[in-house]
């Protein structure tokens, strides 16, 4: 592969991870790449490292433009270990280079690897001079661990934000501009799987960013793509996720055992489209949770359907809610159909799973017994249209 330089001394020397497609949980359907920056200049520094396994593909990247021995410093913004699973193996390789941390990334590497090297700690407004840069950090706890932090090159007008800003997409291109739409998409994905329960967090830490004055040429995420063309736009779309904005869509997401949950899904579904709203219906089954958040970041309602089994909701009903509960969507109404044999229970189990983080759920529901009746399709449409309007 091409040497990569996003600015004149500073290359991309990470590996791309074609083949992943569960990142703990998490569908990467497009794999993903582990995004490791090199800056030469009189102290050369590593940005972050790669997930262990890629340690030679990095190595290799950066053997090609220098003598890895010659690397004085390792910056690690993150303590996740597709970040820093290479650090002790290349910090081992070259000498005893100094690994600049916040507070918590070195507790975190130490307990992470049971190891210790030359760390030298850092804080927000604290910065270091490189030799014809100057390097300047800014914690950012919880985006996305308690370590995490951000490094800025102030000549480069460069930002490395590690996670944040990223996409789980692998790409033989490098840079934003040089793909289609499907990157806004991925960090879409991304923000929503990822970011989403730290809206408040985001919103605050741009504010600071701002007010701290510092121009920013081009985003350096940890994964995916760099934004190097307007890289305002990618902030842009945080601020909007951040402040939960919406469209007029309602997601159908249900599960169904003989088929009668599906037809009251598309009845409701019909109901839906019919008052104006951008409808869709996502069978749990069919479709991975990580991909229903994604498509829940922008919806402003949500059907919840599930057959009773054992007197409770459906598995994979359980499952999705465990998993939404943890990133807490918050702005969005709910509203509860199911299907049941005689003592029912999955509406019941769904409304006790939401209420655990407050979610705002519509009082009515929609039980129905057996197989629906011709009657009971028509009250599902108009459960749909029902809910569309107070929704929308
Ligand atoms: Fe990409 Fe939080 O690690």
């Amino acid at each position: 592969m091409e040497k990569v330089e996003l600015k004149k001394g500073i290359y991309w020397v990470g590996a791309i991870d074609w083949n992943i497609r569960d990142f703990h949980g998490y569908s990467t359907t497009f794999g993903t790449t582990y995004n490791a920056y090199l800056v030469l200049d009189e102290k050369n520094v590593l940005v972050d490292t790669v997930k262990a396994p890629f340690y030679l593909e990095m190595l290799g990247r950066i053997s090609e433009i220098i003598d890895p021995a010659r690397i004085d410093i390792i910056v690690s913004n993150h303590v996740e270990m597709d970040h820093s699973g290479s650090l002790f193996q290349i910090a081992e390789r070259i000498g005893a280079p100094m690994v600049i941390t916040s507070e918590r990334g070195e507790k975190g590497l130490k307990k992470h690897y049971q190891k210790s090297l030359k760390f030298k700690t850092v804080k927000t407004g604290e910065s270091l001079s490189i030799g014809h840069r100057t390097l300047a950090f800014v914690e950012a706890p919880m985006l996305h661990w308690p370590d995490s932090m951000f490094t800025y090159i102030k000549e480069d007008q460069l930002l490395m934000p590690n996670d944040a800003f990223g996409q789980h997409l692998a790409s033989s291109q490098r840079f934003e501009d040089e793909v289609g739409d499907e990157v806004m998409g991925q960090a879409a994905k991304y923000y929503a799987n990822i970011l989403w329960p730290l809206g408040p967090l985001i919103l605050k830490k741009v504010d600071e960013v701002v007010k701290m004055g510092i121009p920013i040429d081009m985003i350096a995420p940890s994964h995916g793509l760099i934004w190097r063309n307007d890289p305002s736009r990618i902030i842009q779309a945080y601020v909007e996720w951040s402040q939960g904005k919406t469209g007029k869509k309602i997601l159908v997401i249900y599960d169904t055992m003989w088929g009668s949950t599906e037809s009251i899904a598309k009845a409701i579904l019909k109901g839906l489209i019919e008052e104006g709203a951008e409808a869709k219906l996502l069978h749990l089954r069919s479709n991975h949770r990580s991909d229903i958040i994604h498509e829940m970041l922008e919806a402003k309602g949500v059907l919840l359907g599930s057959p009773t089994l054992n007197n409770g909701m459906f598995p994979t009903m359980g499952d999705f809610l465990t998993y939404m509960r943890g990133l807490r969507p918050k702005g969005k109404v709910f509203g509860l159909f199911g299907s049941h044999g005689w003592g029912g229970g999955a509406i019941k189990e769904m409304r006790r799973s939401l209420e655990t983080e407050k979610f705002e759920i519509w009082e009515k529901e929609l039980p129905v017994q057996f197989v629906p009746s011709s009657e009971e399709v028509k009250s599902a449409i108009e459960f749909g249209k029902e809910f569309a309007k107070k929704v929308l």
